[in-house]
């Protein structure tokens, strides 16, 4: 199949204030020095410009605050660009267990409406969905395929794969050029410090404990953010519509493994480490087959060992980046209240 070009195109890209897509913006713009790119983003608790902060004031990007689900700046968007990669969504499991409505909104209606978007701009020339290994389910042993059949056990899982399929039936009912990707667990810098890894690397540095749920023997296959993004534009370029492609590093931990590997590595106590209730239909194992994104040429090149300890440094580093980020943030505080509520 002929490969296709990407510089000298303008790219939307949803969600690019987020923490995969404004990596994945700074991947691009590095790449390709004839590339425009239009942000929209709106903002969420989870957008922060000062991620774009390293992209400086490069006048290839634009950045538009304004919602997916904003139908009409939509349909505008779509008339100046000539592919998208959609990231945007809401994204945290343990938000999606204490209210699932944001999730079915942004993640299932609001890819609905870039895809009605899509339909009416033929002159679009593809559309990358970026969707999640969590799609599939959870399982103990093997590793799933793409055809494998999808059981999302979360309502964030459940809302991705909603989109995922509407991504799908897309491109069979209109011959839409959509691509799927479906990516592991990601880390890296800039990762909102809700999340597993950025949460106990910044708790632990603040001296407050590491909240694992249950025994902390659930597995994650750790995909490096910088690796992600290579495949989804190695994904853009070279795979065909209506296919979806895995994107995993093979390299599984458990939790408690994880947790123990972060408190070394910052020179703390293992004391810190509490176990807590474990989280509502928690997924055990999540594992892939990458084997036809590789056959595009696709390798990891960080191994989770070195990427965990850049990821620690990073946010060594950069104290004024997540500070700013729980400090200000009182939804950050009250959704935890909430949350943990009846689980100390
Ligand atoms: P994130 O939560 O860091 O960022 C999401 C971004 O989307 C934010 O900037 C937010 O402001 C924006 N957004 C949310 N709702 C919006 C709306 N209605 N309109 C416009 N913008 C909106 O997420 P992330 O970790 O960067 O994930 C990006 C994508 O990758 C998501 O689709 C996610 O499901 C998928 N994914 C993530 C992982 C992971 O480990 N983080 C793994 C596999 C797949
Ligand atoms: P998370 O970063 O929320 O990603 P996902 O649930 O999408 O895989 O969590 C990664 C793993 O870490 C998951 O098994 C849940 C666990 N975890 C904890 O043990 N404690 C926590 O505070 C969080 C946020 C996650």
């Amino acid at each position: 199949m002929k490969e296709r070009v990407l510089d000298g195109k303008t790219i939307l890209v949803t969600g690019g204030a987020g923490f995969i897509g404004s990596r994945f913006i700074r991947l691009m713009l590095g790449r390709y020095p004839k590339l425009r790119i239009i942000i929209l983003d709106a903002l969420t608790y989870a957008g922060n410009l000062d991620i774009l902060r390293d992209v400086g004031c490069d006048p290839r990007y634009e950045f538009i605050r304004g919602d997916i689900r904003d139908k009409k700046l939509v349909a505008g968007i779509f008339e100046h660009v000539q592919a998208v990669f959609h990231f945007a969504a809401e994204t945290h499991v343990d938000r999606s267990i204490v209210d699932a409505g944001e999730f079915v909104l942004t993640d299932v209606f609001g890819s609905f409406i870039l895809l009605e978007a899509l339909r009416r701009a033929p002159h679009v020339e593809f559309f990358v969905h970026v969707s999640t290994d969590e799609v599939y389910g959870s399982r103990d042993e093997g590793f799933f395929k793409e055809t494998d059949a999808l059981n999302p056990s979360s309502p964030y899982a459940a809302s991705k794969a909603g989109a995922d399929r509407l991504a799908y039936a897309y491109h069979v009912t209109y011959g839409l050029p959509v691509v799927i990707v479906r990516p592991s667990n990601n880390y890296g810098s800039h990762q909102y410090p809700e999340k597993f890894i950025p949460l106990f690397v910044t708790n632990a540095m603040e001296g407050r404990s590491l909240p694992l749920y249950g025994k902390g023997l659930n597995v994650r296959d750790w995909l490096f953010v910088e690796d992600n993004c290579r495949g989804i534009e190695l994904a853009a370029r070279c795979g065909a519509f209506g296919e979806a492609y895995n994107i995993g590093a093979n390299d599984e931990h458990r939790n408690i493994d994880v947790a123990k590997r972060i408190v070394k590595l910052l020179g703390k106590s293992k004391d810190l480490i509490k176990f807590v209730p474990d989280r509502l239909g928690h997924d055990r194992r999540y594992a892939l087959n990458c084997r036809k994104l590789r056959a595009l040429g696709w390798r990891t090149e960080v191994s989770f060992e070195a990427g965990l300890e850049r990821t620690v440094q990073w946010y060594v580093e950069n104290e004024d980046w997540w500070r700013k980020i729980k400090e200000r943030s009182a939804d950050f505080k009250s959704f935890y209240a909430a949350y943990y509520k009846d689980r100390k």
